[in-house]
C-alpha cells in the first residue's frame, strides 16, 4: 500500500454551528406556539439524514411530543434516481386523529417528502405539516409547500449535521459543501 493518502478536501463552511443553532431554536417557538393547547405532536423523523436534526428540534419544543422515524429509499434506474420512492421502515404508532410533523433534513427534488405527505395523509391524522431544515429550492421538480423551513440553499452539495456524503461526513456539527470527488 502506498505510504501517500490522497488529502481529502475540508468541506467549505456553509452554515455554521451556531447559526443552525439559533435557527432551530426559532422552528421549536414557531412550532411550539402554533401546537400549544393541541395535544400532543407526533414528529416524524426521515432517516438517516434527519436524525441529528429532529433530536436537537424535539429537545427544543416546549410542547408535548412523541418520536417516531421512517425510512425510504429512491428507485434508481443505473445510479440516476427516477423519482420513485419506496418504503423502507414505517413508523411504529397510528397517526390517526394525531397532529404530525414530517421532519427532514433536506427537500432536494421534492419526491422523497410528495411521497411521504401523501402517504402519511391517506392513515387520516388530524393535520400533518413538514419541517425542513434545508431545501434546495431550484432543483425541487414537484409542487410542495414547506410549513416550517431552515435555510433554502442553492445546488451544492452538502455534508454534515446528519447530511452525507457516500456515508461520510454525518456527525459534522456544521453544514458544509463539498465537490462530490473531493
Ligand atoms: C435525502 C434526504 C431526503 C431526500 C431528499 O435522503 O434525507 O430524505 O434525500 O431528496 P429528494 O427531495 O430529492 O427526494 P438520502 O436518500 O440521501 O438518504 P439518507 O437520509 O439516508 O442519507
Amino acid at each position: 500500500m502506498s505510504k501517500r493518502r490522497r488529502k481529502l478536501a475540508e468541506p467549505k463552511v456553509l452554515i455554521t454551528q451556531k447559526d443552525l443553532d439559533a435557527r432551530v431554536s426559532e422552528l421549536a417557538q414557531q412550532i411550539s406556539a402554533d401546537y400549544a393547547d393541541k395535544g400532543e405532536l407526533v414528529l416524524i423523523g426521515v432517516l438517516k439524514g434527519a436524525f441529528i436534526f429532529l433530536a436537537d428540534l424535539s429537545r427544543k419544543l416546549t410542547i408535548p411530543r412523541h418520536i417516531e422515524f421512517i425510512a425510504v429509499s429512491s428507485y434508481e434506474h443505473g445510479n440516476v434516481p427516477s423519482g420513485a420512492v419506496r418504503l423502507v421502515m414505517d413508523v411504529r404508532a397510528s397517526i390517526e386523529g394525531r397532529h404530525v410533523l414530517i421532519v427532514e433534513d433536506i427537500v432536494d427534488t421534492g419526491h422523497t417528502l410528495h411521497y411521504l405527505t401523501d402517504m402519511l395523509q391517506s392513515r387520516g391524522p388530524a393535520s400533518i405539516r413538514n419541517c425542513v431544515l434545508l431545501h434546495k429550492e431550484h432543483m425541487t421538480e414537484v409542487d410542495i409547500d414547506i410549513d416550517y423551513l431552515g435555510f433554502t440553499i442553492g445546488d451544492e452539495w452538502v455534508v454534515g449535521y446528519g447530511l452525507d456524503y457516500a456515508e461520510k461526513d454525518r456527525t459534522l456539527p456544521y453544514i458544509g459543501a463539498i465537490k462530490p470527488g473531493d
